[in-house]
């Protein structure tokens, strides 16, 4: 939207592992959006917490049938757009590279470090190139707001971090895991990439709720992280998060706001192909 323009505030959802719903969603319908990128991860839950629109969408489908690589990001995003999100939050379960980042403890990132290999990362292409800025991926208002919400709650949390995003499907290698801990990496996932890119290119503010499920492999003192611990702990805290999220939404405004790392506003100035004639 131009300046002076109102828009109202949506605020989507996308819950990871262990979040396939969101208790608390009032007037909830079903709607099967449907897309030019192909399948979404799965219907999109309509409804709303307070007075606020919500779009719930689960990142691994009901039932998690969808791998890391196989999600279509770019279906998700449109289907969130198309429903009218202006704000998203990304709930990812994650493993942790610091030892106070203890399981059941939320990071709220800032930065992203992409090392995934095989997705489709981008809405342009084919004829039509654009460059959005990356720099702050993170939207700060939204971020603090998610804070905000965090400390009402009684929820420990960081604000800022970065999260490694793998390829998968296999967890990571101890030098691998080594490696991310010592370039001062906080944690790391699989899925928050090329999400927020594409976010991005749909001028769409996005923040992700990094929820701690493991220490991945590297502590001397954890177990490595495998699939039933994962499992375990984004299930003890779904309901966390479903609170936090509810408090977000309870007190998040009517219209956007205007985001101060340019999110809403991306493609300005983005865009190298010439018009056609
Ligand atoms: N998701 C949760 N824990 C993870 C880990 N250790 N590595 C990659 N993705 C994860």
């Amino acid at each position: 939207a131009g300046e002076g323009e109102m828009t109202k505030a949506v605020l989507g959802i996308i819950g990871g592992s262990g979040v396939y719903d969101l208790p608390g969603l009032e007037d909830m319908r079903e709607e099967r959006i449907t897309s030019p990128w192909g399948e979404p991860s799965d219907v999109l839950r309509i409804g709303r917490i307070g007075e606020t629109t919500i779009a719930f969408l689960p990142r691994h489908g009901r039932g998690h049938r969808l791998s890391p690589s196989d999600i279509n990001y770019r279906a998700n995003i449109d289907v969130m757009k198309r429903a009218g999100v202006t704000d998203l939050i990304s709930v990812s379960a994650v493993g942790s590279f610091k030892d106070e980042y203890f399981p059941g403890f939320f990071v709220l990132v800032d930065q992203y470090v992409d090392r995934t290999h095989k997705r489709e990362t981008s809405f342009f292409g084919q004829g039509y190139v654009a460059h959005v800025p990356m720099a702050h991926p993170v939207g700060p208002l939204l971020r603090q707001r998610i804070a905000d919400a965090a400390v009402a709650e009684h929820i420990p949390f960081a604000l800022g971090g970065t999260l490694v995003c793998i390829e998968g499907p296999q967890f990571s290698t101890f030098a691998e895991s080594m490696t991310y801990k010592r370039q001062g990496y906080d944690v790391i996932g699989m899925t928050a990439m090329p999400e927020a890119k594409l976010a991005r290119e749909a001028e769409i503010t996005y923040a992700t709720i990094a929820m701690v499920t493991d220490y991945d492999c590297w502590h001397p003192e954890h177990d490595h992280v495998d699939v039933a611990s994962v499992v375990a702990v984004a299930q003890q805290n779904a309901a966390k998060v479903a609170r936090l999220v509810a408090r977000v939404a309870r007190d998040f405004p009517a219209e956007h706001e205007p985001c101060p790392a340019g999110s809403d506003r991306a493609l300005d100035g983005a865009i190298m192909t010439a018009p056609s004639a």
